[in-house]
């Protein structure tokens, strides 16, 4: 335990450094109180030169949200955890409301024998300060928050909660470029993945260092971490009807996917593919993800069963077709109209060796 003190010592040694020696005109503090805010809200959805990380959304109003998602996957794909830091109204994320508050915690664990652990904290006011592209995130009375570096390429998420037999830190050391829907995350690109949802992924693909006590047990591993945060002034349900998005390691290529729908059977799509620190690919076209085996019902509904899998197909042009079959380890959420899961991938460019690695993924279907 002292050596893992000493590292999580000089982590936030470090991050507080790069955080107070940055230039102070560049930093901005945004206070979201916990009580839903009247009149309208105001939605960021093209890019501008930093702050990649940071709210988007002010103030919060009756069908606002915007949160701030952490995961990591085990390299085996049976041990995950997934943090959520929500300041969202009860209409905009339905699933997420507390009466009493707009903002708060929620954090799922999968251990690896399959037993699963989750709890939704409430919390007070929260603080946002951005400094770079970096965020640094306190949520009031929950114990938890995050820092990182700005320029995004270190993350440190804690949690302190003893009362919800919760207690531990993930740390994301990025190996993959942070990115936008259809491209690099550069200035003047449009974030909206779909129509009214807007989309920032910081940390595509890390290593993730994951060291908790849940309950009384460890839960410890390294594995493949990721940040993103979505947002939006229209409730999320009347934005999507369905959608796919996972996030993976593919041999020495990290991978993220999105294929979704609007209600009314529009699809979106954004696939992104990196390499050696490196973007390979960045787009927001030439991709189909569709459900595979048992209960793979497309467009998936409110009453559709489990598949067994995923089936992703995208056109790199000059790069060849990536084919990757996704084929669920553990289903870690099953709670409609939400689905999660951890699995293992295979495929690889049409031609070329068959990779493996694992992923996390989700679904959303709306529709009845
Ligand atoms: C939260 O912010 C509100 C102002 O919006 C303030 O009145 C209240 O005291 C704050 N709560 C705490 C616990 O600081
Ligand atoms: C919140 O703001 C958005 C954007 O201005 C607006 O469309 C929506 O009606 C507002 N919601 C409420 C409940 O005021
Ligand atoms: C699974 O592991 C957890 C954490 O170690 C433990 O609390 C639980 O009892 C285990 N469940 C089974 C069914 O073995
Ligand atoms: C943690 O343990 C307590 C007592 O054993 C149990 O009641 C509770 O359901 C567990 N919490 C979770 C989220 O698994
Ligand atoms: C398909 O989903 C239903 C639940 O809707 C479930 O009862 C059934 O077992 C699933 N079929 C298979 C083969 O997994």
């Amino acid at each position: 335990m002292n050596k893992l003190y000493n590292i999580l010592f000089s982590v936030f040694t470090l991050l507080v450094h790069q955080v107070l020696s940055a230039d102070p005109s560049n930093q901005a503090i945004a206070f979201i109180p916990a009580a839903v805010q009247n009149g309208p809200s105001q939605g960021q959805f093209i890019s501008s030169g930093g702050g990649l990380d940071a709210p988007k959304v002010k103030p919060i109003n009756g069908s606002a949200y915007d949160w701030w998602y952490f995961d990591a996957v085990s390299d085996d794909a049976k041990s995950s955890i997934v943090v959520v830091f929500y300041t969202a109204s009860s209409a905009g994320v339905p699933a997420e409301s507390f009466p009493s508050t707009i903002n708060s915690v929620s954090i799922n664990a999968e251990f690896p024998n399959g037993t699963s652990f989750a709890v939704s904290i409430p919390a007070g006011n929260a603080t946002i300060v951005t400094v770079g592209d970096g965020t640094t995130g306190s949520f009031e009375g929950t114990g938890c928050g995050w820092t990182s570096t700005p320029d995004v390429t270190q993350y440190l998420l804690y949690v302190d909660a003893p009362s919800f037999g919760i207690k531990g830190t993930i740390e994301l050391h990025s190996v993959a470029p942070a990115h936008y829907p259809c491209g690099t995350a550069v200035r003047d690109q449009s974030l909206a993945i779909m129509p009214d949802v807007g989309w920032a992924n910081a940390v595509p693909d890390s290593r993730g260092v994951i060291n908790f006590v849940i309950n009384g047990s460890q839960f410890e591993f390294t594995g493949a971490g990721y940040h993103d945060k979505n947002w939006g002034v229209v409730p999320f349900p009347q934005s999507v009807g369905s959608w796919y998005w996972g996030h993976g390691r593919l041999g020495e290529y990290s991978i993220v996917w999105y294929d979704a729908l609007t209600p009314s059977g529009t699809e979106f799509l954004s696939i992104y593919i990196a390499c050696d620190r490196k973007i390979i690919y960045s787009q927001c076209s030439g991709l189909q993800v569709r459900p595979t085996g048992a209960n793979s019902t497309y467009p998936p509904t409110l009453s559709s069963g489990n598949p067994t899998g995923f089936y992703i197909a995208a056109d790199l042009g000059n790069e060849g077709i990536l084919e990757v079959e996704v084929s669920n380890e553990y289903t870690t959420v099953l709670t409609a109209p939400y689905k999660r899961w951890t699995g293992q991938l295979k495929g690889g460019f049409q031609g070329s060796e068959v990779l493996t690695g694992v992923a996390l993924y989700e679904q959303f279907a709306f529709n009845p």
